[in-house]
């Protein structure tokens, strides 16, 4: 037996293929585009493994994902590979149309015709898991219950409407043709392989550079916040239990505010690698804020929890401790990926804001 895995050279993507491997010997063949998100340094520790394939392309190439379901035979498609990032899809809504919309269109569609022509007992046993967010439930006022898989599908941003669009694409094709698909619905994540485009990365990364902090307007919004390797843990719990065409939001039961946040690494970094210019706090500095910025995300993830047994193992304390350690150590991977087009991107999204 063998998945397919599409986004498998991203932060969560990459995660989740290196955990599949190390808790078992079926095969990964990863689609990845590698666009400046996806990194094969994620995936070095399976050179030469021939569990993983990995295949460069597009998941809105239909004769491509034609032909690697026909020569592979997976018996589940993952679906993480997608345009990630909200600042992004403000500057250059576009590539979130193409990828998270038209390219999940074209990747239900090619996994369609293969699930049907499957003989009936690996068709009953197929599953389609998309990978979205709770951004596509939109934002909540401060004292609102946390958002439940019923919760109102209301997104504020292009990406997170390029996601609600994906989500719902993945629902009718259940509806109409039967695909058998399961979604999950993830908050913020953090820890090994993330991007130094997002706050908790880019916060460990400015400031070891000596570099400001640059919170968002009062940095008072809140998110919940996941270590990633509990995410891998509740797709493949619901990958293997979870019930056709439901939804199933997956949380950290971990809200904190944006500032709590960075306070949080600049403590952590002041132990673990102090500086001599005094407290990494003295760099934070509150910039423009996001247009149509969400005040609040909160996920109720009792539904995982009582059909499946999940919970997340690790608490914020351990994670993030971890994941700014991981950072202290992998400073290469952080070079590398501070690229020409990084450095771009960041006088894109931050030279106005001062
Ligand atoms: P990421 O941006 O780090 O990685 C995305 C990957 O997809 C990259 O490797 C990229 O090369 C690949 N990709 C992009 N366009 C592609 C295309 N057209 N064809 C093939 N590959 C393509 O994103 P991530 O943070 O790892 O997120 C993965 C998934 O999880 C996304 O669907 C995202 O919406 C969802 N999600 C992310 C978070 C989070 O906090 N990061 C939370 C909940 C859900
Ligand atoms: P981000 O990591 O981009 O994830 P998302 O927007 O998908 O939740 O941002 C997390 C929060 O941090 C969000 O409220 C925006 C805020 N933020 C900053 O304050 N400063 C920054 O430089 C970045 C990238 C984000």
């Amino acid at each position: 037996m063998t998945i397919l895995v599409t986004g498998g050279a991203g932060f969560i993507g990459s995660n989740f293929v290196l955990d599949w491997l190390a808790q078992s010997d079926e095969p990964v063949v990863n689609l990845d585009l590698l666009t400046y998100a996806g990194n094969l340094q994620n995936l070095a520790s399976l050179q030469g493994d021939a569990r993983h394939v990995f295949v460069q392309g597009d998941i809105g190439d239909r004769v491509l994902v034609d032909g690697l379901l026909a020569t592979h035979k997976p018996r589940a498609v993952l679906h993480f590979a997608a345009e990630s990032h909200v600042d992004r899809s403000i500057h250059g809504p576009g590539a979130f149309i193409k990828t998270n919309v038209e390219g999940t269109f074209t990747l239900l569609e090619a996994t369609r015709a293969y699930w049907q022509a499957l003989p009936e007992a690996e068709r009953g046993a197929f599953r389609f898991h998309h990978v979205s967010t709770d951004e596509v439930y939109g934002s909540l006022a401060p004292d609102a219950p946390a958002f439940t898989e019923t919760h109102p599908y209301e997104p504020n941003s292009p990406y997170s409407a390029s996601k609600a669009a994906s989500d719902h694409l993945v629902r009718a094709w259940h509806h109409t043709y039967g695909l058998p698909v399961v979604t999950t619905n993830c908050s913020n994540n953090y820890g090994p392989w993330h991007f130094p485009e997002k706050l908790i990365p880019l916060m460990i990364v400015n400031a070891l550079a000596g570099k400001p902090l640059p919170v968002y307007g009062d940095g008072r919004q809140v998110r919940d916040w996941l270590y990633v390797s509990d995410h891998c843990s509740a797709i493949r719990a619901v990958l293997a239990g979870g019930r056709l065409g439901e939804t199933y939001n997956i949380g950290g039961w971990n809200e904190k505010a944006n500032i709590e946040i960075v306070h949080t690494v600049c403590a952590l970094l002041d132990e673990l690698r102090p500086s001599a210019e005094g407290p990494y706090a003295r760099l934070i500095t509150h910039v423009k804020d996001r247009p149509g910025h969400d005040r609040r995300y909160a996920i109720d993830a009792r539904k995982i929890e009582l059909e499946l047994g999940w919970r997340p193992a690790e608490t914020f304390g351990t994670g993030i401790r971890k994941t700014v350690q991981w950072y202290l150590d992998h400073a290469d991977w952080v070079a590398n990926v501070q690229s020409g087009g990084y450095r771009e991107w960041l006088t894109t999204n931050y030279a106005a804001r001062a």
